[in-house]
């Protein structure tokens, strides 16, 4: 059974929706240890709603950064907790070594886009503003650029006439439900 580390700053749908997989039976790993760096993320309540171990990364005065001791204290408390392989979902941080280092080739992040399209923060906007029509979700292996690494599984979404940024990132996000349990499948299988 793999065991999973699961990172994340806000909601946690995408770590509710590989937990609905786990529990369903579509796969076969366990959630050992979820982190934030938020301590008001909703992805923390629904952890312990879920009776899952949870701890919180302390990055209080570092802004958008991931100062390199909670780097080392995230990768200790994943260690400990038995972690095989690291999702982040919705993590805001840019992980890079030593982080990286602790997990070689066995961090994935999902983003909201079809990359190499439109990496960074609010994809699905960048998409709505482009006039795109068509976007979607991709899984991906992390490395030290952003939103950089190898492509696992990707899932499109169209775009519709009268979309907004929010009705769409609402479209993405139930592709991505879907996906990443099934991206996590795949990796698990090599
Ligand atoms: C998702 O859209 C994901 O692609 C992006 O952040 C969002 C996280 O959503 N990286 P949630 O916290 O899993 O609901």
């Amino acid at each position: 059974m793999l065991r999973l580390g699961v990172l994340g700053s806000g909601s946690g749908s995408n770590m509710q929706a590989i937990l609905d997989a786990i529990r369903e039976g579509r796969l076969n790993a366990e959630i050992v240890l979820v982190l934030s760096d938020n301590p008001e993320a909703f992805i923390l309540q629904r952890a312990k709603d879920a009776g899952l171990p949870t701890a919180l990364i302390d990055c209080r005065g570092y802004a958008q950064k991931f100062p390199v001791e909670a780097q080392l204290e995230t990768a200790t408390a994943l260690r400990d907790a038995g972690a095989e392989l690291v999702c982040l979902a919705g993590f805001m941080r840019l992980v890079k070594q030593p982080l990286l280092d602790a997990f070689p080739g066995h961090i994935l992040n999902i983003h909201p886009s079809l990359l190499p399209a439109y990496p960074g923060l609010h994809a699905w906007e960048q998409a709505v503003d482009d006039g795109a029509t068509e976007s979607g979700c991709t899984v991906h292996l992390v490395d030290a650029g952003m939103d950089t690494g190898p492509i696992i599984s990707q899932a499109r979404v169209p775009i519709l006439p009268g979309d907004t940024a929010a009705t769409l990132h609402a479209r993405i996000q139930i592709e991505e439900h879907r996906l990443y349990p099934e991206a996590i499948l795949k990796v698990a299988k090599k």
